[in-house]
Formats: C-alpha cells, structure tokens, sequence
C-alpha cells in the first residue's frame, strides 16, 4: 500500500467514532482530506462541523456540510486530525499545514480528539520534524534568537501567512526529550502565537494504519 493509501485507511476508520447529532472538529492535511470525503457518506449523523483551516472549510462547504464558528458551537464533541510525528503517549508534532493555532484550539474544545496518521508518522522521541511554531511578523526575528538560546535552529517558512495573518518558524535540530516543558517554554516567548506541540493535550485516541493493517490505539 502506498502512504497515500494509509492515510485513508487510518481516515476512513475514525467514521466509526461518529456518532448521531454530532458537532464535528475536523483538522488539516491530505489525511484529513481522506476523513472529509469519508464524513460525506454519513452526512445525516453530522449536526455541524468546526473547521481549524480555510482549507478545511472549503473542502466542507463544497460536500454540503454545515461549517459553524466555534464561538457559536460552544463545545465540539470530537475532533479529527492528523499529525506530523506522534508517540505512543500520543503527544504530537503538528502543524506541517501551517493550521497549528487553529487546531490547538479546536482540539482544547473538544471532548475527544482522534488522530489519525500512517506508520511513518510514529516516532519514539519528537523533534526530527522540524517543529512549526506560528509568531505575530514584527516579532519574527526577536523569537527566532529566544529560540535559539532554546537549542533550536529556526528557519522562516518562506512565502507561507498563517489564516490568522502570522508566520512560521519550524524550528530543526531539537530532540524533545520533554514536550510538555518546551510547548510552556515557547509559549512564553513573547510573540509566539502558539507552537505546535500538542503534549499538554494529546490525542485520546490514535488511528495508525500500517500495511499490517489499522491499529487503535
Ligand atoms: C496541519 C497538520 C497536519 O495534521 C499534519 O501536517 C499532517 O498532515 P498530513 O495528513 O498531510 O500528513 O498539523 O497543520
């Protein structure tokens, strides 16, 4: 199978954890879009969606599905996203798309997020992903040399504005040894919008598919 046809398989499962009357968070990436094309099957389970990107949200509007702001959801029942790098404590490296900040804060919301990923993204210590990590532009160069002093060596995403107006560092060279520690770390440079490590909250539940075949963990 290819990676292709992993990440459907990882994405068609969690349509098993939806149920009637559902509000729907729905994530970012080509694993998610497997999950969007998958939700339009059972339409009628789904009382409305949250999306976490501009992206997701038209992938949504154009199958018919009812995009509502977060705000206006209150709480969101489950949410559904992939990953760049997870581990088996289920804390994540995301933010490959750019949506971090959107994701964090759906997943915060929500009362149980799966993460659905390929084998490739299971990893034992976080870090060989360059971490993303979303900053306010006037503050791009004064966080850059915090996180140096961190230990990391972040480059520019050349090119990419975050749906919130931001940039991104992804920050390489780091063996995160402890995710929770280093996600506080950097969320309190100043400037920082958010970074994309989901320690503090993980997933609840992991989809991996592997061409053994789809694990839930
Ligand atoms: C987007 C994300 C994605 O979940 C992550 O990049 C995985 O993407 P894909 O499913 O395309 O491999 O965090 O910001």
């Amino acid at each position: 199978m290819t990676q292709d046809e992993l990440k459907k398989a990882a994405a068609h499962k969690a349509l098993e954890f939806i149920e009637d009357d559902m509000i729907v968070g729905v994530g970012t990436g080509s694993t998610v879009a497997h999950f969007i094309d998958g939700l339009a099957t059972i339409q009628d389970k789904v009382k409305a969606t949250v999306s976490s990107s501009d992206d997701s949200t038209a992938k949504l509007k154009a199958l018919g599905f009812e995009v509502w702001d977060l705000n206006a959801a209150g709480s969101v029942d489950i949410y559904i996203d992939g990953a760049d790098e997870i581990t088996e404590h289920k804390q994540m490296i995301k933010g490959g798309g750019a949506a971090l900040t959107r994701e964090k804060i759906i997943a915060a919301a929500a009362d149980k997020f799966v993460c659905i990923v390929d084998q490739s993204k299971q990893v034992g210590v976080l870090g060989s992903f360059p971490l993303p990590v979303e900053v306010i532009p006037m503050a791009r160069s004064y966080v850059a040399r915090q996180i140096v002093k961190l230990g990391g060596d972040p480059e520019w995403r050349q090119g990419v504005v975050t749906d919130n107006g931001n940039v991104i560092l992804d920050v390489h060279n780091l063996s995160i040894l402890n995710p929770g520690e280093l996600e506080t770390q950097l969320n309190q440079i100043v400037g920082v919008v958010t970074n994309g490590l989901f320690a503090h909250r993980g997933a609840d539940v992991v989809i991996t598919a592997s061409k053994e075949g789809v694990q839930v963990s």
